[in-house]
């Protein structure tokens, strides 16, 4: 006869009741799927293609990589990758902390930061609490606000012919019970930026217990000021960070949230800490010591940026005022037209987005990629390209519920 198998539950200490809340609390939160730019801009895609052929100027990635220094950070820790190294996470965002100001216990690194802007939302946001957001901008949030439940407003950036900046005083409008109010600055996908004045004004006039959250995945690319400050202070805002821009980091997968600890603490429950392979960590801390590296990154990206946008310019195309590795090209027709017929001659641009159907976001690829890109759309342009349509989408991303979003 069988031994009887031994009850976990009553091994584990937690009693039956408290297991079954554990146990229905896990299974909602199992589920959350998170969207990356990679999804997104894959979901537009006319068909997958291997990112080692054609040009992929779509999904805002760093084509320069990790830094030197980074690279021989992650090959020294292989040897390594044995150990648990639990310290590292913890070393990683007191190196950050101290270089921006602040105490350790506001820094957590993800793998990404599209854990925490995910998490973000699902926290503060739900039935009764909305989610603000500009159009056009990072879709992730709305992602997350359609899972959580919350209502999710929508609100035109101001000025789009110009500017192109967040409307801080429509979004407060926006909502009398707002539960996150997400800045992305710079913005993506239009690279434009939201003055430092706006933001505060922002947080100071937010209802109570309404959090701010700032996205600062682009802003070493820019000259904008950072909000990690108004992290010290105590405000209600996240401010969320990413290796996977400037750092060239996208596939290594690192970022941080900052922001009050308690603030913190509420992410918690939806996953995350100590999830970062060592090998991010070290890529990580080798690229924050790096002194040089972000000036030399912003000044090569931008100077890229500037002569595509000079050239599209000359050609009488209008264009955002990027200070970002992305920028939105408007061409004056249907953009998906134009999305599908670069992407047959295998020139991968995108995406495009319902509140400004003729443009096109493109990303700053290296000087030869934008050359091929520039010779390419002069030619697709010089012919119609009516009747072009993004083709099946590939099974992964066939299913992705993402016209809630339009
Ligand atoms: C505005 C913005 N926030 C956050 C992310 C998330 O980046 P990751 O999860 O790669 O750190 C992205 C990625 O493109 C982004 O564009």
């Amino acid at each position: 006869m069988q031994s009887p198998m031994p009850d976990p539950i009553a091994c584990s200490g937690v009693s039956r009741r408290s297991f079954l809340r554990l146990a229905a609390a896990a299974s909602t939160l199992a589920s959350i799927p998170l969207v990356t730019e990679a999804h997104l801009a894959m979901a537009q895609r006319p068909h997958f293609e291997d990112p080692d052929k054609g040009i992929h100027i779509d999904a805002n990635e760093n084509p320069l990589g990790p830094s030197t220094a980074a690279r021989e950070a992650i090959a020294a820790m292989i040897p390594k990758g044995g150990r648990y190294r639990m310290n590292m996470e913890g070393e990683l965002a007191e190196l950050f902390a101290s270089q921006n100001g602040l105490s350790p216990d506001c820094v957590i690194p993800y793998a990404g930061s599209s854990e925490p802007l995910h998490y973000s939302v699902l926290a503060f946001t739900g039935p009764g609490k909305a989610l603000v957001v500009g159009d056009p901008g990072y879709e992730a949030p709305m992602w997350a606000a359609a899972i959580s439940g919350a209502e999710i407003k929508k609100v035109p950036l101001a000025d789009a012919k110009g500017a192109a900046s967040h409307d801080v005083k429509a979004m407060l409008a926006a909502s009398a019970t707002p539960g996150l109010i997400y800045i992305c600055n710079p913005n993506n996908p239009t690279g434009t930026t939201t003055p430092r004045a706006d933001i505060e004004w922002a947080v100071a006039n937010a209802p109570k217990g309404t959090i701010v959250m700032i996205d600062e995945a682009y802003i070493h690319l820019s000259d904008v000021p950072t909000c990690l400050d108004m992290v010290k202070a105590g405000k209600d805002v996240i401010v969320l960070r990413t290796f996977s821009k400037l750092y060239g980091m996208a596939g290594i997968r690192l970022g941080f949230a900052a922001a009050r600890p308690d603030l913190l603490k509420k992410l918690d429950r939806f996953g995350g800490r100590n999830s970062v392979p060592i090998t991010a960590l070290a890529a990580g801390m080798a690229s924050l010591k790096e002194a040089g590296l972000v000036a030399e990154r912003k000044k090569i990206i931008g100077d890229i940026r500037e002569e595509n946008l000079a050239w599209l310019k000359s050609k009488g195309y209008a264009v955002t005022p990027s200070q970002s590795n992305c920028f939105m090209l408007d061409v004056r027709r249907p953009g998906k037209e134009v999305l599908a017929a670069m992407a047959a001659k295998g020139v991968y641009i995108g995406r495009i987005w319902p509140a400004w159907p003729t443009q096109v976001r493109i990303t700053v690829g290296t000087k030869e990629e934008m050359a091929v890109f520039r010779t390419t759309f002069e030619e697709v342009m010089s012919k119609t390209t009516a009747g072009m349509e993004p083709a099946e989408l590939p099974w992964r991303v066939r299913e992705t519920p993402f016209s809630h979003l339009s």
